[in-house]
């Protein structure tokens, strides 16, 4: 285990919370809109229902200052005290403008500064590694990451290979400094662009600004060759969590749990039997909110809070549009307290 840096500071994660939208779509729900059924989606997928923030009026920004909220009242940690929030997110509020800073504001953040994270699916394990940056950095004593996706308002419910994969959900956790030896150790990060056709919304940006075509096009939708995506997951999301293991002199034995990003079962059994690790200590809530991109990250921790105690070491990886992947190894900071 690395020791604390040059500084003595070591970064933790000291609270967790998380929001998905009480709006079931089931995968019978999908069956009505395309030609699919259930027992095709579970059994390529894992998933059995998502969560949908039917609401027009309720955007990522809704999400996310739900878990937000639900954390600062869980740690009784005033929101003055943020020193800065971070949102990984692939659906912001608006295409200009930080998502964040409209966050801060909402949740009374007053004195933090903000900014949004764009790394698809990678989001939440990329802010991991830029919030504990910013923690052992010295300069800042309290940062709030944010994972959060409305996937509802980008996916284009009559195509059948993306549209049953992906839901709406948040989830937040607090960075500080550590006040023991455990709390972040290691990343193992990557990225290649070669692979940003393969899973995009193609316009809207400066390459292929909105016009008549590109909505006749669908081009505001989200699109993924699926088979590509998969291919390069289950290669890439096994090859990360093994080499953050290599990097720290870990063997699966060593690992309490891991926590891959979700968004298909048989990417994470590849991830799990690459690093020998038995389907008990696989953390999977896939099944009932599929895949929420930024947000499976943060809802796993939320939702498998009690089991984790001081010290145990756990392994987050992920893979998403871009490409953009890794693995991240933190060792659980606090016994879980209700
Ligand atoms: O978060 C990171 C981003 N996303 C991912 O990691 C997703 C990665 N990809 C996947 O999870 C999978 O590729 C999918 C779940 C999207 C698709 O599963 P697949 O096993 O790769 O299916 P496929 O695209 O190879 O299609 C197999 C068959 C095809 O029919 P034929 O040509 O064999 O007759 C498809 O037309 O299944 C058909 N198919 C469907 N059938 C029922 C494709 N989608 C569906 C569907 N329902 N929804």
């Amino acid at each position: 285990m690395k020791s604390k840096n040059s500084k003595g500071i070591k970064s933790a994660i000291t609270a967790v919370s998380g929001y998905v939208p009480s709006d079931v779509l089931s995968n019978s729900d999908l069956e009505k809109m395309v030609d699919t059924n259930d027992e095709w989606i579970f059994s390529r997928t894992g998933i059995k229902e998502r969560r949908i923030a039917r609401n027009p009026l309720e955007p990522t920004s809704f999400l996310a200052i739900q878990a937000a909220n639900k954390l600062l009242k869980k740690q009784k940690t005033d929101p003055l005290s943020i020193d800065l929030i971070i949102l990984a997110t692939a659906t912001p509020d608006m295409p200009v403008v930080a998502t964040a800073a409209y966050i801060a504001s909402e949740i009374g953040a007053h004195n933090a500064f903000g900014f949004d994270l764009q790394a698809a699916c990678s989001g939440f394990l990329y802010g991991m590694s830029t919030a504990a940056a910013y923690i052992e950095s010295g300069r800042y004593k309290k940062v709030l990451l944010i994972g959060a996706d409305k996937m509802s308002s980008i996916v284009d419910y009559t195509d059948r290979a993306t549209c049953i994969i992906f839901g709406d959900g948040a989830g937040a956790v607090l960075f500080e400094p550590s006040e023991n030896e455990f709390g972040y150790e290691d990343s193992y990060l990557r990225t290649d662009g070669s692979g940003r056709d393969s899973l995009t919304i193609k316009s809207g940006g400066s390459l292929y600004p909105y016009n008549e075509s590109t909505f006749a096009e669908g081009g505001h939708n989200i699109k993924q060759d699926g088979q590509t995506v998969f291919k390069n997951a289950v290669k890439n999301m096994a090859d990360a969590a093994e080499q953050v293991l290599i990097q720290n002199d870990l063997s699966g034995d060593d690992i309490a749990y891991l926590l891959p990003h979700q968004a298909n079962k048989r990417i994470i059994d590849a991830t799990a039997r690459r690093i020998n690790l038995s389907e008990d200590r696989v953390l999977m809530n896939i099944e009932k909110y599929g895949n929420t991109t930024a947000a499976t990250l943060p809802l796993l921790i939320s939702d498998f809070e009690s089991k984790f105690s001081k010290g145990d070491k756990l392994i987050f990886a992920a893979f998403g549009g871009g490409f953009t992947w890794g693995a991240v190894y933190l060792t659980w900071n606090y016994d879980y307290k209700n």
